[in-house]
């Protein structure tokens, strides 16, 4: 009786919303698959969901048009900037600052790992994805490895034994595996109290008329919120108040698939802080108009990142008089918020935030039919929030510039779709900035006959020939390929300490650093 109670309460709540055909397969379903449909149809707050529906619709109709963009977008002014390469006097003051806060226990990072990997076209989060180094190290192990190399460093600095607390969001279709894949590998060495796993919300796919999909019978099409979904999730897992009781004071976002992340990096935060900003972007210089990363830049006087999806042809490819990009404040995300203006976010500003409409080609089960359609052309839209949208509500907002060599190769594709972005880009990323690391600290490497190799590598970064290559042959075929060579980020941070390894040495390449020293692979026959 409570049952049927139930079902009639749910029909008239669905009917009421407009979503009545939810329960069009109903009578087909086995009593577990009639109350799992429940529950999930319980959970969706569908009042707020019609009308998150119609205003993005709205706001999506009414984008500004080309002229009216081009009339409002300034980019970042210089005031706001601070640079690797211009500031260089200020580096290593700014790296003194931050590693202090990290001796404090005041800085944590945040991870944005919610994401499905669709692009890459992998079932299982893109943070356990193993690019094919010469170690197989995972994404999420290398970010680890970061983390527990930074806190020794300060501990070594400042004499105090620190914590970086690693907060890290996922979603319903990343958690479980997630959470399994750090405790199968012990946390890579991290003590498991200061890894934080939560989860970010999902919300359902919808046609364009705002009836929510079915992706089987008794199954809603669910997708995560977006990475501004972030926001929300905080506040309802609670992890403000836990960083509040950790005393953390400096939060640093980024997102999982850059290999060459420079996680809680010191000099970022200390910039952030000597300039008294409560919210920061790290960025690298744009230099092809079509490259597919958001600006950062100002839209009518106010901060926002506009994405590689927003702005137009005409808006990318405007020069300065000095011949580079007008808007070339790359946004690689990576962010720093103080705790006050995240937990002004959380608290007052998140509901304020837009979702953003993608048009997607969404499987879904035909109403009239009950036959799964798998359309060739968008049928649906998915409403995500971005992390960045909160630009707009900071007092002093900054942008650091860094070096795409150094910093930014995110793992987007696959290597079968043949273009930037994909493993064998981040493989080679990684391996060349390494491979400057040792000619810095004055090693040289020499080929088979023992002739020095020159030290400025032919290799050009992201050639699709040198992909091309590096995927059909083997790496030793291929000239102008990188040299392999890794280094254990428990070695190195940032390039530093490693004179002791290479100084005045000769080595073949492939070569591996790591904490238990120096293995040239082929010599050791491994
Ligand atoms: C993102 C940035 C873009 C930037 C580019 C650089 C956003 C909205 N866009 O674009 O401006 O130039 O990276 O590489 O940030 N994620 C979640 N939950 C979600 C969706 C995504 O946690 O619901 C995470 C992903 O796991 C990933 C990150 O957010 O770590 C970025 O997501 P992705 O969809 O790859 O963003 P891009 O479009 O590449």
């Amino acid at each position: 009786m409570d049952r049927d109670n139930d079902i009639h309460a749910l029909q008239h709540h669905l009917a009421e919303a407009g979503q009545s055909h939810l329960l069009r397969f109903w009578e087909e379903l086995s009593v577990s698959e009639q109350q799992e449909l429940h529950m999930e149809v319980k959970g969706l707050d569908l009042e707020e969901l019609g009308q998150a529906f119609q205003k993005a619709m709205k706001d999506s109709s009414h984008l500004p048009g080309q002229e009216i963009m081009d009339a409002k977008i300034e980019p970042v002014p210089h005031e706001v900037l601070g640079s690797v390469t211009r500031d260089r006097a200020q580096l290593s003051a700014w790296e003194k600052e931050g590693l202090q806060q990290i001796a404090q226990n005041k800085v944590a990072v945040l991870l944005l790992a919610g994401g499905q990997g669709t692009r890459l076209g992998v079932s299982y989060p893109k943070g356990m994805y193993d690019v094919g180094l010469p170690s197989h190290k995972t994404l999420f192990q290398i970010q680890a490895e970061r983390i527990l190399k930074l806190q020794q460093l300060a501990e070594k600095q400042h004499g105090l034994k620190c914590v970086i607390t690693w907060y890290i969001m996922t979603s319903g279709r990343t958690m479980e595996l997630t959470k399994n894949f750090f405790l199968k590998h012990k946390y890579f060495g991290l003590k498991k109290e200061n890894v934080i796993f939560f989860q970010q919300g999902m919300l359902p796919a919808m046609d364009f008329d705002g009836k929510t999909l079915l992706e089987e019978k008794g199954k809603v099409s669910m997708a995560p919120d977006g990475n501004g979904g972030l926001y929300r999730a905080l506040g309802a897992h609670h992890i403000m108040e836990d960083m509040e009781k950790r005393g953390i004071g400096s939060i640093h976002v980024y997102c999982v698939d850059n290999i060459l992340v420079k996680v809680a990096d010191p000099r970022f935060i200390g910039f952030c802080l000597q300039k008294g900003a409560d919210c920061g972007a790290k960025v690298v210089e744009k230099t092809n108009p079509t490259e597919p990363v958001g600006v950062v830049c100002r839209v009518a006087g106010v901060y926002q990142v506009v994405e590689y999806s927003e702005i137009s042809l005409a808006t990318a490819q405007k020069r300065s008089p000095d011949g580079r990009l007008l808007f070339n404040a790359g946004n690689i995300a990576n962010h720093y918020f103080t705790m006050e203006f995240l937990k002004d976010v959380v608290n007052v500003y998140e509901p304020q935030l837009q979702h953003h409409i993608a048009q997607k080609k969404i499987p879904y089960v035909d109403i009239a039919t009950g036959k799964l359609v798998k359309p060739d052309k968008p049928n649906g839209i998915k409403m995500e929030k971005f992390v960045f949208d909160i630009f707009q509500f900071a007092k002093k907002f900054v942008v650091y510039e860094v070096l795409r060599e150094d910093e930014f190769s995110p793992l987007k594709n696959a290597d079968s779709q043949n273009g930037k972005d994909n493993p064998t880009t981040a493989r080679h990323s990684l391996m060349s900035l390494h491979h400057c690391w040792v000619l810095n600290a004055g090693g040289h490497f020499v080929d088979e006959n023992g002739t020095r190799l020159p030290a400025i590598p032919c290799y050009t970064n992201g050639t699709s020939d040198a992909i091309q290559a590096d995927v059909n042959h083997n790496l030793k075929d291929a000239s102008d390929l990188p040299i392999q060579c890794e280094i254990s980020p428990l070695v190195s941070y940032g390039g530093e300490a490693l004179e002791e390894f290479v100084k005045d040495k000769e080595f073949h390449a492939p070569l591996i650093i790591d904490r238990s020293g120096v293995h040239e692979l082929v010599k050791n026959g491994l």
